[in-house]
């Protein structure tokens, strides 16, 4: 797929020999994977979208191991994609070409965790879910949750700057990472990694390998801090008959439900027709042109849900909602939490996906997903917008029978420029990764991505990790 859609050229690094897979074998016995079959799922990105041709698969299972296969690499100019659970959307998880793929799917371990301060410390392969689950039993929950829990690593999440469906209550991993331990491209181990709340010795380095997406440094290890897990959790599924009437919802939950507001997602009418038609879930509300998911999160159960029946109640009289239905029992809070965060999986069962994932000023949030549709009329199966909008992140996707470059010329840079304009984000939470490195310019200056490039190249000087991703082909 991808010479033809993303014309790039293979830079000149090395091939991997029999010397290299004998040196790898070395280093991470039994766990060299060279059977083309075996590596099919590791070279094709979770939308399908982007294929590379690595021949060789790494699984440490310490940093020490990614420090020596580093070290090798870096020494014999071999290219080097780090890979998690493979759920990334910006097809920055596999290799382009043959690059090795370095996965953390066996540095799975809980390092240490703390049940008064709530930090845990961990290998960066753990998946989110899991560590859901071992902090749930000791009363606290992990600060973000996305559609992908099952299977991303925490190391992915940090390395995406992953946002989700709790963002809105505990922000960024900028905020609750509290140290990393990476391995840079030399193969030299950066231990950073603290656990405290205060550090103001020197520059944040972590911050540089937050959001880098595999190419300044491997993530080996996370410490993160687990907020309490709310005692009560509430979730209110709501009709509103246009977006005006979404934004006052929001204002309405904000004012009225105040600190116990845990999340506050969107998603408009084609968007359930797409759940119901290829995932078969059941709309629980009335027929509507939006819908909303309230959550609220908080310490007392009866009367976090008295607050929550009463603004509905209000919101239902006045007209800014249609019709809602409320949930307190985990069964039921699934439930309608699937319809939200499963429209990932309707879409790309509908067909080929043009995904956009961007930051805008709430007011406007919609008028992209109008305009857009407006734009390509029939040639688009649909035209949805859904997401963070407490955030104001806005998920804007188009789907077609099959990829067309026709479509993509109507949408590209018409999309781009539309969200420049309102000095809104291009990429608002799944990074740029290969397939949108060039569009960095739409959303950040030519001496912010001069800086980056230096910094690129002072760490990682050959250019070996996850190379073509990220940052544009320097002239
Ligand atoms: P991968 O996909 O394996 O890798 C992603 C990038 O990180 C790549 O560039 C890779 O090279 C790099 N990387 C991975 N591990 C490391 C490491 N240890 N060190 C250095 N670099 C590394 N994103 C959101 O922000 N919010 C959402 O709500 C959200 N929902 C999603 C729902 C679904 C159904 C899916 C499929 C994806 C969703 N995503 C979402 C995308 C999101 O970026 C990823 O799911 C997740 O953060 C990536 O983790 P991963 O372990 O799968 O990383
Ligand atoms: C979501 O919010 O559902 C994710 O970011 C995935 C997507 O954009 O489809
Ligand atoms: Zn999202």
């Amino acid at each position: 797929l991808t010479p033809e859609r993303y014309p790039v050229q293979r830079l000149p690094f090395s091939t991997v020999s029999e010397e290299d897979l004998a040196a790898f074998e070395r280093i991470v016995p039994g766990r060299v994977v060279t059977d083309p079959e075996q590596l099919e799922a590791y070279n094709v990105d979770w939308l399908r979208s982007v294929r590379g041709c690595s021949k060789v698969l790494l699984r440490p299972q310490t940093s020490e191991e990614v420090s020596q296969i580093l070290r090798h690499c870096y020494k014999r100019n071999l290219a080097v994609n780090p890979q998690g659970g493979n759920t990334g959307l910006v097809g920055g998880s596999v290799p382009v070409f043959d690059e090795v793929i370095l996965s953390t799917a066996l540095m799975n371990q809980v390092i240490s965790f703390h049940d008064v301060s709530g930090i845990l410390v961990c290998q960066a392969g753990c998946v989110l879910e899991d560590l859901n689950a071992y902090v749930q039993e000791r009363d606290f929950v992990m600060p973000l949750d996305l559609g992908a829990k099952g299977s991303c690593h925490i190391g992915g999440n940090v390395a995406t700057n992953a946002g989700g469906l709790r963002f809105l209550r505990y922000g960024s991993l900028r905020g609750t990472v509290l140290g990393l331990e990476v391995v840079l491209a030399d193969g030299t181990i950066l231990n950073c990694l603290t656990s405290l709340r205060k550090d103001n010795t020197g520059y944040d380095l972590k911050q540089l390998f937050i959001g880098s997406e595999g190419t300044l440094g491997v993530i080996t290890a996370v410490s993160i801090l687990c907020p309490p897990r709310p005692k009560a959790v509430n979730v209110a599924f709501l009709g509103c008959p246009g977006f005006a009437e979404v934004l006052q919802t929001f204002s309405t939950c904000k004012g009225m439900l105040g600190e116990i507001l845990s999340a506050f997602e969107f998603m408009d009418s084609e968007c359930m027709q797409l759940v119901r038609q290829h995932l078969h879930l059941t709309n629980p509300v009335q027929e509507s042109p939006f819908y909303v998911l309230v959550e609220t999160s908080g310490s007392s159960a009866a009367h976090d849900a008295e607050k929550l029946t009463s603004v509905l109640e209000q919101m239902l009289n006045s007209g800014l909602v249609s019709d809602g239905t409320m949930a307190t029992d985990q069964r039921k809070i699934q439930t309608l939490w699937a319809l939200r965060e499963r429209i990932t999986e309707a879409l790309s069962r509908d067909g080929c996906v043009f995904k956009y994932d961007i930051s805008l000023p709430v007011e406007r949030l919609y008028d992209l997903v109008i305009d857009v549709r407006a734009r390509l009329g029939p040639r688009a199966k649909h035209v949805v917008g859904y997401g963070h909008l407490g955030d104001g992140n806005l998920h804007l996707n188009v789907t077609a029978e099959a990829f067309s470059q026709e479509l993509l010329g109507a949408l590209e840079p018409y999309v781009y420029s539309w969200t420049a304009e309102q000095r809104g984000s291009v990429s608002a939470e799944h990074g740029l990764g290969f397939k949108k490195k060039n569009v960095l310019g739409y959303s950040k200056p030519p001496e912010a991505m001069k800086l980056m490039q230096q910094l690129k190249v002072l760490l990682d000087p050959k250019g070996i990790l996850n190379p073509y991703k990220t940052l544009p082909a320097r002239a």
